[in-house]
This record gives structure tokens, sequence and C-alpha cells, in this order.
């Protein structure tokens, strides 16, 4: 059946893999040399089949979802910490179950009702950005993401209910390549620092049964906006309300697929931002107006040249056709964002920041599609976007960015995104208008 897959480099599995974590340049190569559909073999994790034609990407994600499974594709990476009842490690009925339970919270409207908290919490962080030194702004940006799920997800108030979630979350949260060697190779978890992982888990599991159990007895249920209490509120046509374990599979799979993406995003921009200086200046008078239009194309545009999630992946559950080659039951398909995204097919000048290419104009969901797509399409797209619009806002209509001339950050792996190596450097002035 092998030699029915696409063609691709026949050098030895481990290099193969040791090649993928250096970042983006290995699929590119393979992209020029191969074309738009290619196969890499990686030893222990797998063989993969890359796409980047859109057509043959909207088959895949767009396709029957009994014949293309996420959940069994994301399982292996993340389902010890999300928890088997998952919405990102499910498929088919259960996977639906859990999703339309989720969509009310993840409603724009819902969300809408979130923007004061979210715009506080940058503006909090913001307000401690040292003065004329180079920052990096990608752990302030872990910050302030994390900051806004544990307040508008979690619902917590209060610095005594906050701080030891916070603690307990973030090793969670911020999964590095090193931690993530565990779950190929399981023996590692008895061993420090993975260890630590298992007892983060504990202790965040611990926290958040606790939550759960304080949420459904308490008396202001039905007035919070948190998706914590509409979880708990939820209840199924015959009268079951979820269990305890799902919802608290439901909240870490948020905390995961949420904090990390969404910081790395913020952190991108402002990246791009401040080696634009033609387009910093727009997007700093942009915020100061209050105009968000600008600033979602600036997020656009973000996400487009460099996609945080820079592949979205499916089992396939059934042989599946694909042209000449036929990709059997049990393989993975790498639907590439990033190839899509910064091919000259698709984008004139495709490496060129310009948020403008998105200025009134709707992203084509078959050459944009950061956020995955099909019945997968990531659940919180309305709450990345506007999350990402307001911290964005505030931190450019609070600080003057000073632009530079260095080289641009080269992406990095990490967790299943991909960042900028040096945590987005950035030098801010206070905004002239506060001396
Ligand atoms: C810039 C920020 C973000 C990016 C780039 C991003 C990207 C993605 C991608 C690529 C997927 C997989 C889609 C697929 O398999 O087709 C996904 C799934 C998901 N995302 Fe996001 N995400 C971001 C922020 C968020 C936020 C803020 C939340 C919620 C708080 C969230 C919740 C989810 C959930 C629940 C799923 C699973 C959906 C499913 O399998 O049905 N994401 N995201």
């Amino acid at each position: 059946m092998t030699d029915q897959l696409p063609p691709g480099p026949a050098m030895p599995g481990w290099v193969q893999a040791a090649l993928m974590v250096q970042g983006p340049k290995f699929p590119r190569y393979c992209h020029r040399r191969y074309g738009n559909r290619f196969t890499l073999r990686l030893g222990r994790f797998g063989t993969m089949v890359y796409l980047a034609d859109p057509a043959d990407i909207r088959d895949v994600l767009h396709g029957d979802e009994s014949a293309f499974h996420a959940g069994e594709a994301n399982a292996p990476v993340l389902g010890r910490i999300l928890g088997p009842t998952s919405v990102l490690v499910t498929d088919e009925q259960m996977h639906s179950r859990q999703r339309r339970r989720l969509a009310g919270p993840f409603h724009g409207q819902t969300v809408e009702r979130l923007l004061p908290r979210m715009k506080a919490i940058a503006a909090a962080d913001v307000a401690q950005w040292p003065v004329g030194e180079p920052i990096q702004a990608l752990p302030h940006m872990r910050s302030v993401t994390l900051e806004v799920i544990l307040q508008t997800v979690v619902g917590l108030t209060g610095e005594q209910r906050l701080a030891p979630m916070r603690r307990a979350l973030r090793t969670l949260a911020e999964l590095d390549l090193l931690m993530m060697a565990q779950f190929p190779f399981p023996r590692l978890g008895r061993l420090w620092p993975w260890r630590r992982l298992e007892e983060s888990k504990r202790q965040a599991d611990a926290l958040l049964f606790a939550e759960i159990a304080r949420s459904r007895r308490a008396t202001d249920l039905h007035e919070r906006a948190d998706v914590l209490a509409a979880l708990i509120r939820h209840r199924e046509p015959d009268g079951t309300a979820m269990t305890d374990s799902e919802v608290r599979d439901q909240i870490v799979t948020l905390l995961l697929a949420g904090h990390e993406t969404t910081a790395t995003g913020l952190a991108w921009a402002l990246e791009r931002l401040v080696r634009n200086p033609d387009v910093l200046e727009k997007a700093t008078d942009a915020a100061r107006r209050g105009d968000g239009t600008y600033i979602d194309a600036v997020v656009a545009e973000t996400l487009r040249c460099r996609p945080v999630v820079p592949e979205v992946r499916r089992v396939v559950a059934q042989d599946f056709n694909l042209g000449p080659f036929l990709i059997p039951a049990g393989a993975v398909i790498d639907a590439s964002v990033a190839l899509v995204h910064l091919s000259s097919r698709q984008y004139a000048d495709p490496d060129c920041f310009d948020p403008q290419r998105f200025v009134g104009r709707r992203p084509d969901p078959a050459i944009w599609f950061p956020f995955g797509g099909g019945n997968r399409r990531h659940l919180g797209a309305a709450f990345a976007a506007t999350e990402m619009r307001v911290v964005l806002s505030e931190i450019l209509a609070t600080v003057d960015l000073v632009p530079t001339a260095a080289r641009p950050e080269r992406a990095r792996v990490r967790h299943v995104t991909l960042a900028p190596h040096a945590g987005a450097l950035v030098i801010a002035l206070r905004h002239s208008g506060d001396h």
C-alpha cells in the first residue's frame, strides 16, 4: 500500500522527525521538491501525507466526518491531559454532542459580553511594561490570555481563587517540546521533569472539580457569563446534565486550545508590526481612534503569514482516493495551513505583511484557514478574534512601539504551535498623550 502514497524524501524516519522539529523549512523544501502532495515518514511519529492544494484540503476538511477523524489525530498528543470526552479528541457522535454544548457560550453575542473583562486584563498587563527597554512580548501575552481564560471561561474572581488555579494551570497550558516527549515515550512520565506534568494535572483537577462543585451550588449561576457556568446550566433534551468529568475535560480543552495559540498570535502581530513601520503607524492610529476594522485586518494578515497552528491533522478512517494515490485507512493527513498561506499562487507577494489585503474584505476560507475547517473549525473563532482585537488595540492605544530594522524572528516549534524564536522582542514608550 505504501507505494500508493504520494512521493517524499527517502531519508531515515528519525532524520525526517529531527528536521520537522526545526520549524517550517523542511515542509517548505518538500513542497518545492515534490509538489502539493507529499509524504513524510517520521519513524515513531508515524507517516504523514501533506496536502498543500486548497481543493484537496477542502475535500478532506469538508469530507464526511466518519471518513476523516480529527479527534483520533489529536488524541495521541493531547488526550492524556484533555481527558476522554474532550471536544478536541473525540469524533463523530461524541464530538458533535460536546460541540453542541459549547456552541452557546462561544456565540459572537455571548463573547461580546466578555469584552470589558478582556480589555481590563490587557490594560493591567501593559501598565507593567518597562519603558524604553526591550521586552519579550510572548510571556506577557501568555499572562494576558491565561488570565482571560481563568476569568471568562472558568469564571474565577478574587485573587484567593485565581492564584492557585493560575499556578496549577500554567504547567499544563504551556507544554513545550521537552514535556511533550513523554507522549511518544510514556516511560519518561515517571522521571523528573516530566513527572511535573502529572502532578500539575492532579493539582489542576482537584481545583477544577472543587470549582465545578461550588458552581453547581452557586445561587448566581444563571446570571454568570462564563463558559463553566453555561456548561453546568446545559441540559440535554431528556433533562440530563453534563457530568463533572465532561465539564472538566471541556474546560481543560479550552485552556489548552485557547491560551498558547492566542498568546502566540498576539506575539507574532507585535513582531510583524515593529518590522513594518507604515503598518504600525496605521494600526496605532486606528487603535487610538477606536477603529477595529484595520486592527481586524492586522489580525487576519498576521494569522495568514504567521499561522500559529501550521497544519491541521486528520486520521483517514476509510481508504481514500487522492488523485492517482490511495491513502490507506490509518494514515495521517496534514492539511498544511502554512504552505497555502505562503504560496505565491494564492497570494501576491506572500511574504509581505500587508493587512490591506483584508481591509473591508472577508478572507476566502479556501485559502485562509488558520482556525482549521469543516465541522472541526475551531470553536473559539469569535472569542479569539475578539480577544486579539481588544488586546492589540489596548497595547497600541497605550504605548508607542518602537519600529526596528532587526531581522524577522524565526518560527520555532513549540507545543503544536510555531512561535517567534526570541519571544517577539519589542520596545515600548509611553503613549505620548500621557506625558
Ligand atoms: C489565534 C488563536 C487560535 C488559533 C490559531 C486556533 C486554531 C485552531 C485550530 C487550527 C484548530 C483545529 C481545527 C481543525 O482541526 O480543523 C482549533 C480547534 C479548536 N479551538 Fe482554536 N485556535 C485559537 C484560539 C482558540 C480559543 C481562544 C479557543 C477557546 C477559548 C479555542 C478553542 C478551540 C476548540 C474547542 C477547538 C476544537 C474544535 C473541534 O475539534 O471541534 N481556540 N483551533
